[in-house]
């Protein structure tokens, strides 16, 4: 039966990277129907909503949402967290690992990262002499990002799970997320690890080599995982896949580029990468696989690289290698 990807370019890059991802995800010969929605700058413009209202409708009929990028307009609401919203997001997995070569060619690490609480409930108000922002943390969300990091640690091996946190300085709400991933590991009778984020981070530099699969509140989960995208070749290269309530959502980690917009020298990598991840999660691994492969391919030639690589083909001519590697 078909599956229904809704596809979401956004602006800036996003457009750009997104259709070569669709053309390579429709080259692998899984059976997709791709329905189109809408999201920007250029939405903002015209409707006053970050996320066409119709886009958000076909929500709930998507099997998976595969997004590109949009820029953020300052004060204006912004289309991904509008997104993660009308989604119910809750958990984004973002694995980084080196490729062809580029980056720390050690670097397997992959980060579950909470996506609903901590600092971005964005609550900031100010007080005498400047101003505090709450980071909120619930028991709920805790248990439920933990029971899916848990769930994804026993599917992989090794079946192990880092939990990233600060609960020795805050005990509250850091020593309840730690407490809560520490109580739910009890029922897959996994050994929990809790570590410091700081020193996580340090330890990650020096030695990135893994399996590691990192659970982080947040802040720390952006952090650790952009961390860990740097030492594994870059953002270019870095996708991820998101879960909550509904369909899941596929999307690079880097943002619509405006510097290098409309000059056709995007790096559709990371939402190729995106794209495979979209595959696996449709119970399509062996095409997920095909297409990884073909663009480490694409990667390992220096004639297909783009400018951010060192290369100087464009967007066009590396997404053609990518298609050629999936047809041989
Ligand atoms: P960015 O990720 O868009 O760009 C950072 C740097 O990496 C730039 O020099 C850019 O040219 C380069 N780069 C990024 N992706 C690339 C690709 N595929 N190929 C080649 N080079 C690439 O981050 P930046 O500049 O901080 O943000 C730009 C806009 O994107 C902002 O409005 C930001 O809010 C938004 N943003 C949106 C995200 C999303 O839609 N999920 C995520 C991150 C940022
Ligand atoms: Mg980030």
């Amino acid at each position: 039966m078909s599956r229904a990807v809704l596809v979401i370019p956004g602006d800036g890059i996003g457009p750009e990277v997104t259709e070569p991802a669709v053309l390579a995800l429709a080259a692998t010969g899984a059976d997709l129907e791709f329905v189109r929605g809408d999201a920007g700058r250029h939405v903002h413009a015209r409707l006053g909503a970050p996320v066409d209202p119709d886009t958000i409708a076909r929500l709930a009929d998507a099997d998976a949402v595969l997004f590109g990028a949009t820029t953020t307009v300052p004060g204006a609401p912004s289309a991904v967290l509008a997104l993660r919203r009308a989604l119910g997001l809750y958990a984004t997995v973002r694995p980084c690992r080196s490729l062809a070569g580029f980056g720390d060619p050690r670097c397997d690490v992959t980060v579950v990262r909470e996506l609903t609480e901590d600092l971005y409930v964005q609550r900031e108000h100010e007080v005498e002499g400047g101003a505090e922002a709450i980071s909120l943390v619930t028991e709920a969300a805790s248990r439920r990002v933990a029971r899916f990091a848990w769930d994804l640690a026993a599917r992989t091996s090794p079946r192990r799970l880092t939990v990233a946190h600060k609960a020795t300085i805050l005990p509250r709400t850091q020593g309840l997320f730690l407490r809560a991933a520490m109580e739910e590991a009890e029922r897959w009778r996994l050994a929990p690890v809790g570590r410091l984020a700081d020193s996580l981070a340090h330890d990650l530099v020096r030695d990135p080599s893994g399996p590691h699969l990192v659970l982080a509140p947040n802040v720390f989960g952006d952090i650790l995982s952009d961390l860990a995208s740097g030492i594994g070749g870059g953002l270019g290269l870095a996708p991820s896949a998101s879960h909550g309530d509904l369909a899941p959502l596929f999307e690079p980690v880097h943002g619509s580029a405006p510097d290098i917009a409309g000059k056709g020298v995007a790096n559709p990598t990371a939402a190729m990468l995106s794209a495979a991840m979209l595959l696996g999660e449709l119970g399509e691994e062996k095409r997920a696989h095909r297409l990884r492969l073909a663009v480490e391919e694409a990667l390992a030639d220096p004639a297909a690289r783009t400018p951010d690589l060192g290369g100087r083909a464009g967007t066009r001519a590396f997404t053609e290698r990518v298609l050629a590697a999936l047809a041989g």
